[in-house]
């Protein structure tokens, strides 16, 4: 069966320099989405969701927006600007479980609230002609939550629903709810992407064999923690490139290169750093002291020389 790889957006990583980058130097993608747009009550896009969505500035082969909002209103909005932008597609985030959102009825705090969902719908379907894709948790407090939203889908060409399968409460911990994702292809009519704790060949080679249906699998943490991930799962293999330090350097240097000349002094090019490497430090054989050496530099001069000796040592 031919499979799809998508990667899943996370806000403050997958962003265009990421996403560039990560396709050049290791591939196995077929589909990047963006992280979400979110608009502050105003019908106004801000200037980092311009940038991170500006087709000169993406050199993917295909990229899908993505928005998380409550309002018909704003829905249209980012509608009409993603379109005006050459994209056909829009997804719509279900899913984010932090609770300043979900105590708004947005992200998995909506999944529990079908008739605002289908009010949504109902406004962009009858007032564009976008493709809508949806990404959601099973629920915010119980995995049958979304179980109640599937009728109201099912009224709407509904390209996919990639499905988390966690509940929001949840927020990251504990498993994944595989039964309850096994509920939803049973009670589905619309295509299914599945998605969550995608980590290694054997991870997914387990949900195949569990999930044989499924052909579309997104992966998020799993593809920042271990880029090689996603070809390696595409080739069948559990083997690395033989030059898999040299490569994961190489485009550590490039990010790296880019986020320093687009973020200002020391102190956000650390932290943004950092923020990879509590990820990246998972492919390291030690990995909790990788990023402790990491977290303990100060200067630029300093990050630079404790990340040749780090991946020194892995050669
Ligand atoms: C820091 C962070 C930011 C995220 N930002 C988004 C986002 O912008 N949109 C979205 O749909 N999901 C977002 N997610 C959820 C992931 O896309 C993904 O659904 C989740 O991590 C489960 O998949 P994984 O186990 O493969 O990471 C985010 C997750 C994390 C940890």
């Amino acid at each position: 069966m031919s499979i799809t790889l998508l990667s899943s957006p996370l806000q403050g990583f997958t962003d265009f320099r990421f996403r560039n980058a990560f396709h050049e130097y290791f591939g196995g993608i077929d589909t990047f989405y963006a992280p979400y747009i979110r608009l502050n009550g105003k019908l106004v896009i801000k200037n980092n969701y311009q940038r991170d969505l500006n087709p000169e500035n993406n050199t993917v082969p295909h990229l899908i927006p993505q928005v998380m909002t409550n309002d018909p209103d704003e829905f249209l909005f980012v509608i009409k600007y993603v379109e005006s932008l050459g994209y056909t597609e829009l997804n719509w985030n279900l899913g984010c479980p932090y609770p300043m959102v979900t105590k708004q009825g947005m992200g998995s705090g909506m999944i529990c609230n079908p008739s605002k969902i289908d009010e949504v719908l109902h406004k962009a379907h009858n007032e564009s002609n976008i493709t809508i894709s949806m990404k959601m948790r099973m629920g915010y407090d119980d995995p049958t939550e979304i179980l109640n939203v599937f009728p109201i889908l099912e009224k709407y060409p509904i390209k996919n629903v990639a499905i988390h399968a966690r509940i929001g409460k949840q927020l990251y911990k504990g498993g994944t709810d595989l039964e309850a994702f096994q509920n939803c292809v049973n009670q589905s009519s619309h295509k299914l992407y599945y998605n969550g704790d995608i980590t290694s060949v054997q991870a997914y080679r387990d949900l195949q064999e569990r999930f044989p249906n499924i052909d579309h699998w997104m992966i998020g943490r799993g593809l920042i923690a271990d880029p090689f991930l996603p070809q390696m799962i595409r080739d069948n293999t559990t083997e690395y490139p033989e030059n898999r330090w040299q490569i994961f350097k190489a485009f550590h240097d490039t990010i790296y290169q880019q986020y320093d000349e687009a973020l200002s002094g020391p102190m956000p090019i650390k932290m943004k750093m950092l923020g990879f490497w509590e990820y990246f430090s998972q492919s390291f054989n030690d990995s909790k002291k990788v990023y402790k050496m990491i977290k303990k530099n100060g200067s630029p001069r300093n990050y630079k020389a404790t990340v040749n000796e780090i991946f020194a040592k892995q050669r």
